[in-house]
């Protein structure tokens, strides 16, 4: 079928996103997949005991719009544990259908017609799109990956009166590279006096390496108090089809992402939400996720030792880009292609997370996968 009318599209230029183009390639070719972001190897077993557990007993109904309280309250603990920072579970916490529908539902709020948002590119795909169905206009900023991450005077000069959101993610998702505190300070200072509100995607917070602290904007009063921070429970618990996350915020930014969010989502989950309450007593979890994910990272890159990428290890998240301009002239969206049918190792070009036509040579590889996976990859990419 096909409608009939004129229509009109709201995003003309958008396709189909790179990570569901890749991991079908992956499919038809029978490709080791290293392109998507999720783990191939089991998620705890107690989470999934205790969520059968919760249905059992009836815990089936729509939860609180803002989300089963007792999974508020242990979040409040967690961020004051961690970072300091105090967060009211009544009026600052939301529980959210994943970072996405957070993201999404953030954008939705605050960015309206003539809006300028500034973005760090590379950047992970939703932003963009979100910002553009609002219309808002993306004011990009490239980073560099190889060096001193953000040039603080490029988004001094990008700031004007239309600047309504500041968009930073870290640990970053696709570089593996990671914010320190004088970027914090930065962003501070730039921020200090306007009515710009940031965006801070920490959706990896867990995810990083060699003694690393995650920068966390709650652990920074000032930006606390202008930012929306974006979590999710699927890259810290394995589970990245349950689709949860939350988001804390300030009461009074808080209040206008809840308008957005009782209309687009209203409730999410209700026994996985009791589950995840649960289990975030184990509090080692989570403390000890960057140990884990820091070994994946090391065996992959140690499988690679000798081969012709070129590699600066990842800081955090679960990605690792390789450098193949030793191997290949080839546009990194032809190479990822040309890789994944011919040598059997799905990747994701980065290119796919610039606006403007990228000619650097990276890919990315996503390491959340049982050694066995990430042997029969490096096995294939040892060749090249
Ligand atoms: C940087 C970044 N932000 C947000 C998300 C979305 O998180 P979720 O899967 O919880 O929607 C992802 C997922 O890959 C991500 O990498």
């Amino acid at each position: 079928m096909k409608f009939p009318g004129v229509l009109r599209s709201k995003l003309p230029k958008q396709g189909t996103t790179i990570f569901t183009v890749m991991s079908g390639l992956a499919r038809e070719h029978g490709a080791v997949n290293l392109s998507q972001g999720f783990p191939d190897f089991s998620i705890p077993s107690r989470l999934v005991e205790l969520t059968h557990s919760f249905m059992n007993r009836g815990f089936n109904q729509y939860s609180p719009m803002q989300g089963v309280l007792g999974l508020r309250e242990k979040l409040a603990e967690k961020v004051e544990e961690l970072y300091s920072a105090k967060y009211d579970s009544e009026t600052e916490i939301t529980i959210t259908a994943g970072g996405t529908q957070a993201i999404y539902t953030a954008i939705s709020a605050f960015v309206t017609e003539g809006d300028e948002v500034i973005i760090f590119e590379p950047a992970y795909d939703c932003y963009v799109p979100a910002i553009q169905i609002h219309g808002g206009t993306p004011a990009y900023v490239q980073m560099n990956l190889s060096g001193e991450l953000i040039d603080w005077e490029k988004v001094k000069r990008l700031i004007n009166q239309r600047t309504r959101m500041i968009i930073i993610n870290t640990p970053h998702n696709p570089s593996g590279r990671v914010m320190n505190a004088q970027d914090m300070a930065k962003l501070q200072k730039l921020t200090d006096g306007t009515d710009i509100i940031i965006l801070s995607d920490e959706v990896y917070e867990h995810i990083i390496f060699d003694g690393f602290e995650h920068q966390s904007v709650a652990r920074f009063p000032k930006l606390a108090e202008r930012s929306i921070i974006v979590s999710s429970f699927g890259k810290t618990y394995h589970n990245t089809g349950w689709k949860m996350g939350h988001v804390m915020a300030p009461a009074n930014l808080m209040k206008e992402f809840r308008k957005v969010h009782q209309f687009n989502v209203f409730s999410v989950n209700t026994p996985a939400q009791h589950a995840l309450a649960e289990f975030l007593n184990d509090k080692e979890h989570y403390l000890e996720l960057g140990a884990f994910y820091q070994e994946k990272r090391d065996t992959f890159n140690r499988l690679l030792q000798g081969s012709n990428f070129k590699i600066r290890a990842s800081e955090g998240t679960y990605f690792q880009l390789l450098d193949y301009s030793a191997i290949s002239d080839e546009k990194d969206t032809d190479y990822a292609i040309r890789l994944t049918k011919e040598v059997g190792v799905a990747s994701i070009p980065v290119s796919v997370f610039y606006h403007e036509k990228n000619e650097d040579k990276f890919l990315r590889f996503c390491f959340a996968k049982e050694d066995e996976t990430l042997e029969k990859a490096a096995e294939k990419l040892m060749k090249l």
